[in-house]
């Protein structure tokens, strides 16, 4: 291969391989057994050499990592993740290496784990599990795991791109009396609302998901002052990135709310959950698996190959489908 690509983690599938290998690239695939790399991790897979580096969401991609993949003569790199909060774009450009990320094949793998935390906070399902498997179960009794029914609920929405889109069109079917489906009169049997603000979604909807990106203007989003505004059963899901909640705060409010619900699929400081959270009945916690379909995760990786493979043969790399420019940072310069 003419081109050395490094993915600094096996990542599903052989489609990715295959496209690159058949493209003039030699892959070199880190099989080092610790699930975070660190920064020094990368620089000695980065070497002398590299012309792209597929990279995942839990490595910082700063300043010192472009620094190392420019020198090394690198033109691309991809995160195999639709979310880049962990890659800083401007110090990309300043390197000349162009930035990818992987969206639309996991817009609907992840609104389905959104909704079925959604429901299964809704239903208590990890708890209930729990007490059967724990031998407690001796008969059925009128308030046993009583939970909350959806339909006629007010769902709410924060975030809502593709990924929040998609969950919303998902829980609408819950959210209805059935009849609505069966008449077909062509009323529009779906009341869709823009809040004026984000203070009125937490206000009223009983079901609320967190879709945003995460950024300056997202961290600790929800905080203590926006959990106390939510109705005392309010359910919360997050499938974004666990900084948009101050996580401390939520464990406070879990503690004294304990008909509030929440379903997390992020961590404030992944892969740690912060005091307390463990221990709380009413959260479901799952590890970061929101993209996790097989369909999806073999996307993600052939997506971030073409990513990588189109900037070093210079045709344009995927990019992030919702703007007009193919590069996350339009001002990379463009092949030398
Ligand atoms: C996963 O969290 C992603 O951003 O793709
Ligand atoms: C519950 O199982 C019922 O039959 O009402």
């Amino acid at each position: 291969g003419k081109y050395r690509v490094v993915s600094t983690k096996p990542m599903p599938g052989t489609r990715w391989i295959n496209l690159l290998i058949d493209q003039d690239c030699r892959v070199e695939i880190c099989t080092q057994k610790k699930t975070i790399l660190s920064v020094e991790d990368i620089i000695a897979l980065i070497g002398d050499k590299c012309d792209g580096v597929i990279g995942q969401l839990t490595e910082d991609w700063g300043e010192t990592l472009f620094a190392a993949l420019s020198r090394a003569g690198g033109k691309a790199f991809s995160n195999m993740a639709v979310g880049y909060n962990n890659v800083d774009v401007n110090a990309a450009n300043k390197y000349g290496v162009a930035v990818g990320n992987t969206p639309g094949v996991l817009t609907e793998t992840t609104a389905e784990l959104a909704a079925s935390l959604s429901l299964a906070a809704a239903r208590r399902i990890v708890e209930a599990d729990e007490f059967m498997r724990a031998g407690l179960y001796d008969g059925w009794l009128p308030h046993l795991f009583v939970g909350n029914l959806l339909k006629g609920q007010t769902v709410g929405v924060i975030g809502a791109g593709r990924i929040g889109s998609a969950y919303a069109r998902m829980m609408v079917i819950f959210l209805l009396p059935y009849g609505q489906f069966l008449k077909a009169n062509g009323e529009q049997p779906v009341t869709w609302k823009r809040a004026s603000s984000m203070d009125e979604v937490l206000r009223e909807a009983d079901l609320i998901s967190l879709h945003p990106v995460l950024d300056k203007t997202t961290y600790h989003l929800v905080n203590k002052e926006r959990l106390a505004m939510m109705k005392k059963e309010a359910i919360l899901i997050n499938c974004s990135r666990g900084p948009v909640i101050d996580e401390v705060a939520l464990v406070e409010h879990l503690k004294h709310n304990p008909m509030f619900r929440v379903g997390l699929d992020v961590f404030e400081d992944e892969p740690y959950m912060k005091p307390g959270l463990a221990e709380m009945k009413n959260a479901i916690v799952v590890p970061h698996i929101a993209s996790g379909s097989k369909w999806t995760r073999e996307g993600m990786a052939t997506l971030a190959a073409l990513n990588v493979l189109g900037k070093i043969k210079g045709y344009p790399i995927w990019g992030d489908s919702n703007r007009v420019e193919p590069f996350l940072n339009e001002n990379a310069p463009p092949p030398a």
